[in-house]
């Protein structure tokens, strides 16, 4: 949530600045806001809105703008204080002379506030951030060291903060610091950049330093400095960044949703080359780092997720209690953190995230390391704060996902969930062995079958268009596919605002069913296996209650033709396998309703890709 960028170096400030907040847009839309320096003078220029609004206010004002080589920007996703114009960053002391930007939630701001108006500083804003900025003043003022004024400032700040600062009086200097927020160094030729997230630099330069909580780096166009909190200097541990540039782009899809849907199939070829070597072999997945002996006597697996990823780890669960006979709990993390859970260091506790940031998951995290547990992290970023908590980390390798709307790395969640359970059970030799290489054999599939689910979506295009002005959508499941049920319902929701609800199809008629009537498309995720004759029957009572219905299936079936008015055919797999195939026309119907809407589908209303706030 928010995402903050700073530049110090030799080219223009101001084309970087715009280019790393459009980049970091998936953090916060809601305002956005600039400070660069013009002739020894900060000069701030916000707008509230989308990005777009910003570069229309700098626009008039370019010419005198573009002469400034240092820097710093905001995209905010508001948390205190109201999405406008004034509460939108940078922030700056009375003076003016010094600015801040600001990613995350300053818990004490109201002590701080009380304190800071008692010595006379005016507050301009409602939001948590401005205190920081006087804060900082106030230091500055007396040590007359930006650096030192930062590190004394943040002593005082309790809750999560990404910081960066420029001072009028400090030329050509950024100083920034960080607790439980991301923030990474770009190194440059006599130039650096400072971001909440790689998107922002990887176009100027792939080495980076990323900052550890409490740390403090003070950069100029030539010199870069670290610190702990106790003013000690660090070495910097530089990385190399793994990703293209291109890699970020559209690559000609219209949005990124898209593009990121077609991405699925070669994502699954990645995941599982060098896994699965010769069907009779076991899986290796060399990722998990608990001792074989240990797994073998786990009392009970914990999932912890919020959002898509809950869903899948809701697969997850699924299937390592099937293949592993191992007890699995799955918890939005926002609910484990709140309450006395029972694990204790034979507990293997899975954090699993696309973005490895959200604040919730972390904290789960964090709590379990405490009672001793095992943490295995499945997330797409292994440079995150959460892969940093691991203690065994499956990177799912789906590359960095820019649509709110999580799609590829869902799948590659998913892959990941069918390889750990694959591996463990093998370990544990707690399945069929026959089973298990039936559906190493069947994964070894999926690449071309979702492939051929793509080449057909013209089909799911027109079911959108028909579908498009229902104001509600059911989506009905059992089994295996009841979370794809409520990852299809949650596609629809956060793209297209239309409501949309997941039920296992048995809970139907114990009061969902009131709400059909001729008005309200029902789906039916209908794959074969054990409970194939159970949906069909609950998809009867639906069509006589006179709702629309809409078939997801794998099955030929030519008699579905008499009760559902659409049908969405996937290729056929194993049953326990079927989720992967089954979302991936969720997901184009979902894109193609919202499409059709005119909706922001890469942006969706009042959500952020990354939630770092609990
Ligand atoms: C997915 O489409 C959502 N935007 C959201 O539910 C997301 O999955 C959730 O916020 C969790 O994020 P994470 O996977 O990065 O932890």
């Amino acid at each position: 949530m928010c995402g903050i960028v700073g530049y110090t170096g030799n080219k223009s400030a101001i084309d970087i600045l715009l280019n790393g907040l459009t980049k970091l847009e998936y953090r916060g839309y809601d305002s956005s806001g600039v400070a660069v320096e013009i002739n020894g003078q900060v000069e701030m220029y916000k707008a509230e809105g989308k990005l777009q609004n910003l570069k229309d206010v700098i626009e008039p004002v370019k010419t005198e703008v573009v002469r400034s080589t240092i820097g710093i920007g905001h995209i905010r996703w508001a948390t205190h204080g109201a999405p406008t114009t004034i509460n939108a960053h940078p922030h700056s002391c009375n003076c003016g002379r010094l600015v801040i930007v600001h990613n995350g939630i300053i818990e004490n701001f109201k002590e701080l506030k009380e304190e800071l108006e008692a010595q006379g500083c005016v507050f301009k804003s409602q939001t948590d951030t401005e205190t920081v900025a006087h804060l900082i003043a106030r230091e500055f003022s007396k040590v007359k060291n930006l650096t030192e004024a930062v590190r004394i400032a943040a002593r005082r700040i309790e809750g999560a903060y990404a910081l960066c600062v420029i001072h009028q009086d400090v030329k050509d200097t950024i100083v920034a610091t960080k607790r439980n927020a991301p923030l990474l160094v770009g190194i440059g030729e006599n130039e650096y950049y400072v971001a909440s997230d790689v998107p922002a630099i990887i176009d100027y330069t792939k080495k980076t330093v990323y900052l550890d909580d409490n740390q403090i780096v003070t950069l100029t166009p030539n010199s870069i400095k670290l610190i702990n909190e106790y003013s000690v200097e660090l070495p910097l541990k530089i990385e190399t960044l793994p990703w293209e540039p291109v890699s970020l782009s559209k690559m000609g899809y219209k949005h990124y949703m898209l593009k990121e849907i077609h991405e699925q199939p070669g994502i699954i070829r990645n995941l599982l080359s060098g896994k699965i070597v010769g069907l009779d072999n076991p899986l290796n997945l060399s990722e998990v780092k608990i001792d074989k002996e240990t797994l073998k006597h786990l009392n009970r697996v914990q999932i912890v997720a919020c959002g898509t990823s809950l869903h899948a780890a809701m697969i997850g669960k699924y299937i390592l209690e099937d293949f592993c006979g191992i007890a699995v709990d799955v918890e939005p993390s926002s609910e484990y953190i709140y309450r006395k859970t029972v694990t204790d260091e034979n507990t293997l506790v899975i954090g699993v995230s696309q973005s490895g940031e959200t604040a919730d998951t972390i904290t789960a995290i964090k709590q379990s390391k405490k009672k001793g547990s095992h943490i295995l992290i499945v997330t797409n970023r292994p440079d995150s704060t959460m892969a940093r908590e691991a203690d065994s980390l499956i990177s799912v390798c789906a590359g960095i996902e820019v649509s709110v709307a999580a799609t590829k790395s869902y799948m590659a969640q998913l892959i990941s969930f069918y390889m750990l359970a694959i591996y463990m059970a093998e370990i544990k030799n707690s399945t069929d062995k026959d089973l298990l290489i039936k559906l190493k054999k069947e994964l070894i599939k999926l690449p071309e079958k979702t492939e051929e689910i793509l080449s057909q979506e013209n089909t799911v295009k027109l079911c959108a268009r028909k579908y498009a002005n229902a104001k509600n959508f059911v989506y009905i499941a059992r089994g295996i596919n009841n979370a794809t049920a409520l990852e299809g319902a949650l596609k629809l929701k956060e793209i297209s605002y239309i409501n949309a609800t997941g039920y296992p199809a048995g809970e139907l008629k114990h009061g969902p069913i009131a709400m059909l009537d001729e008005t309200l498309p029902v789906l039916s995720i209908m794959m074969k296996g054990k409970v194939y004759d159970k949906i069909l029957s609950n998809s009867e009572e639906a069509k006589a209650r006179n709702a629309r219905m809409i078939a997801l299936t794998n099955s030929t079936d030519e008699k579905l033709k008499d009760l559902f008015d659409d049908i969405i055919r996937v290729p056929d797999t194993d049953e326990y396998l079927s989720p992967i195939l089954a979302i991936i026309p969720l997901q184009l119907l979902a894109y193609y309703i919202a499409e059709f809407l005119g909706k922001d589908v890469d942006q969706p209303r009042n959500l952020a890709k990354s939630v770092t706030v609990e």
